[in-house]
């Protein structure tokens, strides 16, 4: 006797989604950075089916590729012919199964993980042939309509078919459906949808009803996670709901928002209690934010991780790199991909740093340009100081160690090492290496030339006086 309990978990995927106008397939769209299928994929991960099949179009190899590293296998209904079909396609790869097959369309991607169980759950507990996630869609839609005979559901009419009465039904149809093994050959008695040229999935639950299997509806979840995208305005609306959601997760541990409208915070993030972020804030990737920092508005942090108490001012662009506790980095920053920034540092207005080692307690507070650079404790960067890292063909590393005061305006042309404690006089060039505690100068003397502006000021008065003349 087999005491386990089996589950199979189709995604249908294969459908033109016409309606979204573009060149790429519809579950291929992302929302917050992940494209459609994948957030369905994510959602079935832990319910552990034995086979988990995917329903693609013969040109979708994007979606294989998207999934690439996913237990899923993939099946190609040839034509879409409608979900019907698609289903009927990937019960080729189920022979001998016994158990629930839970399907799912593939452009419904708010769907939670918690959801679904609850509906296996009900879907086991009640004995039925076939459940259907239902819902109450309240804004305008072209959801199927849950036909319904006390607890039983009996029909589903899409919206096209629908009568005027029938259309005033509250109760739609998600597209999920757990369905048991031995009632699958229903499929073939679907009928062809004559106006569409479709077979309809949906029909299978009056098909089976007049014959007695017993067909249910469970209004789970609410209709933000039920979104189908169809349309882009589909895709935008699915943006904003996963939006919310997370960004309510965030303040229910404890992190403030004073716009969340105009926020983007990447599921994958990760941000510490008392943080403030301010209005036009993207935390992009898998970004690690420490507890008790501030982010001023218009900055863009991607795939980085944030210390401790980190001030980040306005206008400032983070990427791929570490940032220590209390260093503060903008306005109008750009850290770029492998840098550190150390520890109660500053990295201040019009500073790009790229691929650099920024030791802790270094000031770099003005418009500077540090590349391939490996900086000390306690450095000061003065204003306008650049190094030459490129020379054309390569990339050189320029290392300025612990203590070391750079003056404004000089270029340090790599590779070269400025030692331990040394001094560099602003507006020079560096090419040679700077022993410690050396005073380094390479810009010209200054010299006087006594009362030139009087002899300047003479030469003028003399050709004004002749162009008059
Ligand atoms: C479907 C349901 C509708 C339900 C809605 C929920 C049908 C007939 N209607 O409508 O009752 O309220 O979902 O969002 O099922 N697909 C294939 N092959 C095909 C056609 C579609 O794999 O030949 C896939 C699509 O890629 C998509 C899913 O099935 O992921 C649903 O298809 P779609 O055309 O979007 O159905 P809806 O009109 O939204
Ligand atoms: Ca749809």
């Amino acid at each position: 006797m087999k005491s386990s309990y089996s589950l199979a978990v189709v995604i249908l995927a294969a459908g033109l989604g016409t309606r979204m106008k573009s060149s790429i397939p519809k579950v291929l769209h992302k929302i917050y950075d992940k494209p459609i299928i994948q957030h369905v994929a994510d959602s079935i991960k832990h319910l552990r089916a034995k086979n988990n099949i995917v329903v693609i179009g013969p040109k979708t190899d994007g979606i294989k590729n998207t999934l690439d590293g996913y237990p899923v296998i993939f099946t190609a209904q040839k034509e879409p012919k409608g979900t019907g079909d698609a289903l009927k396609v990937a019960i080729q790869k189920l022979k001998g199964f016994n158990g629930t097959v839970l399907v799912l369309n593939g452009d419904t991607p708010l769907i939670s993980t918690q959801t679904l169980q609850r509906f296996l759950r009900l879907h086991k507990q009640n004995k039925e042939d076939i459940s259907i996630i239902s819902f109450i869609a309240e804004d305008q839609h072209s959801y199927g309509r849950i036909i319904r005979e006390g607890n039983r559901a009996k029909a589903i009419i899409e919206d096209k078919d629908a009568s005027e009465e029938q259309k005033k039904i509250k109760e739609v149809n998600s597209g999920i459906y757990a369905i048991e093994s031995h009632t699958l050959k229903l499929l073939k008695e679907i009928k062809i949808n004559k106006a569409k040229g479709e077979y309809y999935l949906t029909d299978i639950a009056d098909i089976a009803a007049r014959k007695g299997y017993k067909v249910g509806a469970h209004i789970l979840g609410n209709e933000a996670e039920m979104t189908g995208i169809n349309t882009r305005e589909d895709l935008y609306k699915a943006g904003h709901y996963m939006r919310d959601k997370i960004l309510s997760g965030w303040m229910k541990s404890g992190v403030s928002f004073i716009d969340k409208t105009s926020v983007f915070i990447h599921p994958d993030a990760k941000i510490g209690m008392d943080t403030v972020i301010y209005p036009n804030v993207h935390i992009e990737g898998k970004t690690i934010i420490g507890s008790g920092c501030i982010i001023y508005p218009n900055t863009r942090i991607v795939s980085s991780t944030i210390g401790n108490n980190v001030v980040i001012k306005d206008s400032t662009v983070i990427e791929s790199s570490t940032i220590k506790d209390k260093a503060a980095i903008g306005p109008f920053a750009h850290i770029r991909p492998g840098s550190i920034i150390g520890s109660a540092s500053r990295i201040g207005n019009f500073v790009e740093i790229k691929k650099s080692i920024i030791g802790s307690g270094t000031k770099a507070s003005h418009l500077s340009y540090l590349g391939d650079a490996e900086i000390g404790k306690n450095v000061n960067i003065g204003a306008g100081t650049i190094t030459c890292n490129y020379d054309g063909k390569q990339k050189h590393r320029t290392i300025i160690e612990d203590n070391v005061f750079v003056g404004s305006d000089t270029q340090i042309v790599a590779p070269v090492k400025v030692g331990k404690g040394a001094y560099v006089g602003a507006g020079s060039t560096i090419t040679k290496n700077v022993p410690p505690l050396s005073l380094a100068v390479s810009r010209a003397e200054q010299r006087h030339i006594e009362k030139w502006a009087l002899k300047k000021q003479k030469t003028e008065n003399r050709s004004q006086k002749s162009e008059r003349e």
